[in-house]
């Protein structure tokens, strides 16, 4: 297929109300990002020179999303998905090779099953129709077959078939492949003489064989093509989706204690021998290099893990940090647009926000940056083998020297040279045998009281 130009349509301009949400249906995610992205990824990896993505004009957030992503023809109003499908056509730089017409609710397909259907598509076979066998045929289109060699006759919409028809599990799942030199021309004899009175894709295959084309069809699983029309269908194309992710995870060498509670983002990259223990939620944007470990009850997203990490219990990475080689982050620990260079240790009750580290640091219990001063953010910077003591707090901007320690309980407000020992606390003060005065003269009030 590698020689033949592929043009992609997705259509995305429908009401989508049963989502019953005030954002657009195809923004919402599915395996960490916006459906609709999922699809345009699906199509990208068949190389097309143009993917354009049918919306209509009151979905600006879907515009928005798409910028960079997808080429967008506006349909106003919608007249069905064939008329969607003309409002595309004029964008189309070229009328040669192949177009792929796919839905933005629908983004669960395999490339391979889009390169199967490109492969079927000859000089003669004009289309080539997804079908599935349907557990429930009635909200679908049936595809009618001659049964012999895997040619559709036509499709007819659930709305306008006979009771017999109505029999066929054989469903389309509304994607096609067509040859896209005879596309407009098909579109051209479509009309809207059905039970909807809206201009019918369905209606190009029967409208292809008067031209003297055949049209051919494969098939997937159903799995494949489940459409989100509902919050129950998107919590059913999640969960696909993360039973994808987790096992391609485990076929990359990664170890999943309890695959089950472990959550995956699509775009995330891990490393052979990584061990993700029980209950983890790794979001998008997030690489983790080999040998680290993820414990129980963490949270990650845009994060980058270097080498041999430790992460968790209980460790929250926020997009933007990078936790060097053999660092460790333990458990109530929060990071954010941090490095944290090569055996950094912070190991528990911290935050630490637009922060520098550098190697060998060692992070004590209970250290805040305080990087906002209500205005702006501001960086900490620590150099290397610092000793922060515990329950320290750097007021950012701050930079403390290679080599220092900070007295625990300190509030940084300047600059620590090297090697140096910073101490911001107040002294302490023992005043002798005073709790013992304190405590008798209490005791002799009571006595007098009572008297
Ligand atoms: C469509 C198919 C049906 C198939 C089913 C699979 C037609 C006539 N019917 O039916 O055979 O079994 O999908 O799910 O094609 N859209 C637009 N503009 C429009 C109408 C729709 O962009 O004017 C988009 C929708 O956003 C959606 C897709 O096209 O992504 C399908 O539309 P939908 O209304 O769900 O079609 P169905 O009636 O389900
Ligand atoms: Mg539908």
């Amino acid at each position: 297929m590698n020689g033949t130009p592929l043009s992609v349509i997705i259509l995305a301009a429908g009401q989508s109300t049963r989502i019953k949400s005030k954002r657009p249906k195809v923004l919402h995610a599915v395996g960490g990002e916006p459906m609709v992205w999922r699809v345009i990824r699906t199509a990208s990896t068949l190389n097309p020179s143009q993917i354009i993505t049918v919306i209509r004009d009151d979905m600006q957030d879907v515009a928005k999303a798409l910028k960079g992503k997808s080429d967008i023809a506006i349909q106003n109003p919608q007249l069905g998905t064939a008329h969607a499908v003309s409002t595309a056509l004029p964008l189309l730089k070229s009328n040669k090779g192949h177009v792929l017409i796919l839905y933005a609710d629908t983004p669960l397909i395999h490339p391979s099953t889009l390169s199967q259907m490109r492969e079927k598509l000859q000089r003669n076979t004009a289309i080539v129709v997804l079908g599935f066998e349907a557990e429930d045929p009635s909200p679908y289109g049936r595809l009618i077959t001659n049964g012999q060699d895997k040619r559709v006759e036509r499709i007819v919409e659930q709305r306008d078939a006979s009771p017999q028809e109505r029999q066929i599990s054989l469903c389309n799942s509304g994607v096609f492949a067509v040859n896209a030199q005879h596309l407009a021309a098909f579109l051209k004899s479509v009309d809207n003489k059905n039970a909807k009175k809206e201009y019918y894709l369905t209606d190009i295959v029967a409208i292809a064989q008067s031209h003297g084309f055949s049209c051919e069809y494969t098939k997937c699983h159903e799995e494949e093509v489940i459409g989100i029309n509902t919050r129950m269908e998107l919590a059913r194309a999640e969960n696909i989706v993360q039973q994808r992710n987790r096992l391609a995870a485990m076929e990359n060498g990664v170890t999943l204690m309890d695959p089950e509670s472990t959550y995956i983002a699509t775009n995330t990259r891990i490393s052979t021998d990584v061990v993700i223990h029980p209950h983890v939620v790794i979001g998008p944007g997030t690489t983790i290099e080999e040998d680290v470990e993820i414990r129980s009850f963490s949270h990650i997203e845009g994060a980058y893990i270097r080498k041999g990490a430790i992460v968790g219990p209980f460790a929250r990475l926020r997009p933007g940090s990078d936790i060097g080689e053999e660092a460790r982050v333990g458990n109530f620990v929060e990071i954010k647009k941090s490095v944290l260079a090569k055996g950094v240790k912070a190991s528990h009750l911290s935050y630490i926000g637009d922060a520098e580290i550098d190697e060998g640091t060692n992070i004590g219990a209970g250290t805040i940056t305080c990087n906002y001063d209500g205005v702006n953010k501001h960086k900490t910077i620590i150099g290397k083998d610092v000793f922060v003591g515990s329950n320290t707090a750097f007021v950012a901007p701050v930079t403390v020297g290679n080599g220092a320690i900070i007295g625990a309980g300190s509030t940084i407000t300047q600059d620590v040279e090297p090697h140096s020992l910073a101490i911001a606390r107040n002294r302490q003060i023992n005043k002798e045998n005073m709790a013992h005065t304190l405590l008798n003269k209490k005791k002799k009030k009571k006595k007098e009281d009572n008297l």
